[in-house]
């Protein structure tokens, strides 16, 4: 039967919204993945990032432009000229790009951040999105913390960028603070109170101070907004933004209530929501929705006897329609290329030439080290392989002497860039300091840890240790990560990877 629901538009925050969150950042190797994949969900707009707020994102910005093909790519600028010019040189090889120009309309927002009058606002909403008009067909308005804005004031401001040629209007909920009846109401009213709607797309954005991100969304999505903004893992600012996947699978698993859907390829949820949480340090909390650890666990034996009788007694979507492989298929060093091959593209991944070759040479030395090699390992030998940042530093050896009566000393050489090899010996309290403590004498910068988490890929006894630490250096901060069947290794590697992305920073940006 044809698909008749109406298609709401699924605008992706993640590289923009969700990246600029503590702990969240991602350098250009990493967003490039996130992209990638977020082309692979369908999403409808991948919003990359805030070309003005510097080089290095403007730069990210352009290449992710550069690459995707299927989804519009929107940057975020400020009601400013120079932003949207930073916008313009940003997307200038998009297939297809939106601008998307942001300004305050609530009164503690214009008065004590903006300090302009509504009429100031208004007149600047206005020049903006003509402004961006001058080269770029797809203008995104938002009216920032339109939640608690004066209704009557927002549907003004909307008349008349809409009228000055803005495609879409966003409604947000920048602070979390509506409740999922009253934003419905207020989605309802100011749709019918803006003039000019039928011509551009209402959208919305929600926080999620009060855990109410989704079901703010969909309670607009009812009242008929075209378009939701949203996060995967709901990963954002303060208690983050609407989840992607909780948006997606609502629409999906209730279509008997909601007359819309999205154009996501759910199968690719799971993915990408592993990769976001690979790539920026952040675990998705155990009882996620949707993508959680336990979202699909039956623990209490009742349970377990009515999902084995017939899964719907306690399930209300499959595992397998957000890409959940319940037929974990395990591979060995008898396993050829086909094979894993076979078994990346079921697990969502697409990879060809050089990538394909290199991520099987990694398999084939995990396979000599462990006897099996399960999906959680395979995934750990793709993510961050796709344009990784250049290694400045590579490790080549270590050795660590700790006791519980000595302390720990450790030698470490690394590979530079050069070919060079350069070691240091330093001592610490305990196995990790002193390597650590080394790996900053060798490269002659402070580095300091600001987290540092251990854990296992898989339950085994020869299982591969995966380690994620963020360090700062100045008022910035860097994630990295690392995996190897010997814990302290994986250690080493993340503290090493997360020292190659802060080194690729300090790189003058490369000309194009
Ligand atoms: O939360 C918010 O209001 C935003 C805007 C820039 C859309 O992120
Ligand atoms: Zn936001």
């Amino acid at each position: 039967m044809a698909d008749t629901k109406r298609k709401v538009r699924i605008f992706d925050t993640t590289l923009r919204d969700g990246e600029q969150s503590p702990g969240c950042s991602m350098n250009v190797a990493e967003k490039i993945e996130v992209a990638k994949r977020l082309e692979l969900l369908n999403v409808d707009i991948i919003e990359a990032g805030y070309p003005a707020s510097s080089p290095g994102d403007l730069e990210s910005v352009k290449t992710i432009a550069g690459i995707i093909k299927q989804s519009s790519v929107a940057g975020l600028c400020r009601a400013l000229e120079k932003d949207i010019d930073s916008a313009r040189e940003a997307l200038k090889n998009a297939v297809s790009p939106r601008v998307h120009i942001f300004l305050a309309t609530s009164p503690i927002h214009m008065e004590h951040k903006l300090r302009m009058t509504p009429e100031q606002v208004f007149e600047r909403a206005v020049s903006a999105v003509k402004y961006a008009k001058n080269f770029c067909s797809d203008v995104e308005f938002s009216a920032e913390d339109a939640f608690r804005s004066d209704p009557d004031f927002v549907c003004k401001v909307f008349s008349a960028v809409i009228a000055a040629g803005a495609s879409t209007v966003n409604f947000p909920d920048t602070v979390g603070y509506a409740m999922p009846r009253e934003f419905g109401e207020r989605v309802r009213y100011i749709m019918s109170h803006t003039d000019g709607m039928e011509k551009a797309v209402f959208s919305v954005h929600c926080h999620n101070d009060l855990g109410l991100a989704a079901a703010n969304s969909l309670a607009a999505i009812e009242a008929g907004a075209g378009q939701a903004e949203c996060t995967i893992n709901g990963i954002g600012e303060r208690a983050g933004n609407a989840s992607l996947e909780e948006i997606v699978m609502a629409l999906r698993v209730r279509k008997d209530y909601f007359d819309a859907d999205t154009r996501i390829d759910s199968a690719q949820i799971y993915p990408a929501s592993r990769l976001v949480s690979q790539v920026t340090g952040v675990k998705v909390q155990p009882n996620k929705a949707i993508v959680g650890e336990n979202a699909f666990a039956h623990e209490a034996g009742i349970h377990q006897h009515g999902v084995l009788a017939n899964p719907a007694t306690y399930e209300i979507m499959t595992p397998e329609s957000v890409g959940i492989s319940k037929k974990e298929l395990v591979l060995g060093k008898h396993s050829g290329k086909h094979a894993l091959n076979e078994r990346l593209t079921e697990l969502g991944f697409k990879l060809e030439g050089r990538e394909l070759d290199d991520v099987f040479a990694r398999f084939k030395a995990l396979a000599d080290n462990k006897k099996t090699v399960s999906d959680r390992d395979i995934e750990a030998l793709v993510i961050g392989t796709a344009g990784a940042v250049p290694e400045k530093w590579k490790l080549d050896r270590w050795v660590i002497n700790a006791g519980s009566s000595v302390s720990a000393t450790s030698a470490i050489r690394l590979e530079a860039e050069d070919g060079g090899m350069r070691e240091a010996v330093h001592f610490g309290n305990g196995c990790i300091d002193a390597a650590f403590n080394a790996i900053n004498k060798l490269i002659g910068k402070e580095v300091s840890l600001e987290m540092f988490e251990l854990g296992a890929i898989t339950g085994d006894a020869d299982a591969q240790g995966e380690a994620m630490v963020k360090i700062s250096y100045g008022d910035r901060l860097w994630n990295g990560r690392g995996v190897s069947t010997n814990i302290i290794e994986s250690a080493i590697k993340a503290y090493v990877s997360a020292i190659n992305s802060m080194e690729a920073e300090a790189r003058p940006p490369q000309a194009t």
